[in-house]
């Protein structure tokens, strides 16, 4: 890829930086299986911190912290109930299905991206003679697919409510979750209270080179803990990437930055004719043609010869997303280079 490719694919492909790369030549390591790796411990007191939970678990991707939770909270033949478009749904490869064993069932909370209290009691199955049960009902904030939507916290705070009237546990991905502390201009812990454990990414936003954290109570990650080692996930030295994951935790309030360059993203490409690129709330901005006539798959790869890195999300969604290596020059850059790709390829 060339110095001058602007890269909006995912705020997951920053370099890390010099600081985090020092951190990571001079931590002190041990073997983690076994809990002495002091990095890592030290890692996982300060996430559960920031999170305000009893404890935390470092793991290798937010993937691996979801599936994790999906199965230390549920038994196999249960049912995990989600949104839709939700990561854990539509991303991770049916790993719910595979790895666990359950059975997911789904409601479409539209643009509410978490879903109303009653969709949630509507969703819960008791267990009976010829039903399941529900094992674990799991929200997402930030909501990936929905545009980086930061979810208020009584909306979660409601449906999880909900959940637990009826005794199910609650998970919440959060990968993006301090994008939409800093975006709601509340603390990670007030959306995190509701839940019973929450993923957040060290490898996003706050631009660790690896890494992501599963958070909740003691005994929980204590089941976790057991989990990660079942799914290969229990590593050695792993001190040399938890001290990045460490700087990484410094980077929380500089995620405004990034927002502010995806409103300045969005404006710019809404402005374009047929282009509609709602103003986001966090650091996902996308884009729909489909009134320019210019399908995902086109606009990715013109933009991508253009010199910008995007992601197809849907036939006309293309996603484009700010990052600690993108400023506001690079986002004017790209505006131009989008711009020029649009009037190149439209009807
Ligand atoms: C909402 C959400 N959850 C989970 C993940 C998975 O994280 P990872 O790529 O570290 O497996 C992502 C990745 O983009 C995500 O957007």
């Amino acid at each position: 890829m060339s110095d001058d490719f602007i890269d909006l694919r995912s705020d997951t492909v920053t370099a890390p930086s010099a600081e985090m790369r020092e951190a990571a030549a001079t931590a002190e390591v041990g073997d983690d299986v076994y809990r002495d790796d002091p990095t890592v411990n030290e890692l996982e007191r300060r996430a559960a911190e920031a999170v305000g939970t009893e404890a935390a678990l470092y793991v290798p991707s937010g993937t691996m912290a979801n599936q994790i939770a999906v199965h230390a909270h549920t038994e196999p033949g249960q049912e995990l109930l989600l949104e839709r478009e939700s990561h854990i749904y539509r991303w991770e490869l049916a790993g719910a299905a595979k790895l666990s064993g359950v059975q997911t069932r789904t409601i479409d909370a539209g643009e509410r991206c978490v879903p109303t209290p009653d969709a949630v009691r509507e969703g819960l199955v008791d267990e009976d003679l010829h039903r399941p049960g529900t094992g674990l009902l799991s929200l997402e904030n930030t909501h990936n697919y929905r545009g980086g939507k930061a979810i208020p916290v009584d909306r979660i705070a409601a449906a999880a409510e909900a959940a637990r009237d009826a005794d199910v546990p609650i998970h919440l991905d959060g990968a993006r979750v301090f994008n939409a502390a800093v975006a709601l201009g509340v603390d990670a812990s007030e959306i995190v209270a509701p839940v019973d454990s929450v993923t957040f990414c060290l490898s996003k936003g706050l631009g660790a080179p690896v890494g992501s954290i599963l958070a909740g109570d003691e005994s929980f990650i204590q089941d976790a803990r057991r989990v990660r080692k079942l799914f290969g996930g229990g590593m050695r030295q792993a001190g040399i990437i938890a001290a990045p994951g460490l700087r990484a935790l410094e980077n929380v309030d500089r995620l405004a930055e990034d927002h502010a360059n995806a409103e300045r993203l969005a404006a710019g490409l809404d402005a374009l004719d047929g282009v509609d690129a709602p103003a986001p709330d966090t650091n996902i901005v996308v884009a729909h043609t489909e009134d320019a006539g210019i399908p995902a798959e086109s606009l990715y790869a013109a933009c991508k010869e253009a010199g910008v890195g995007c992601v197809e999300f849907d036939d006309y969604t293309t996603r484009f997303t700010t990052h600690l290596d993108v400023d506001e020059a690079d986002v004017d850059a790209a505006i131009d280079r989008i711009a020029a790709v649009v009037e190149g390829l439209r009807d």
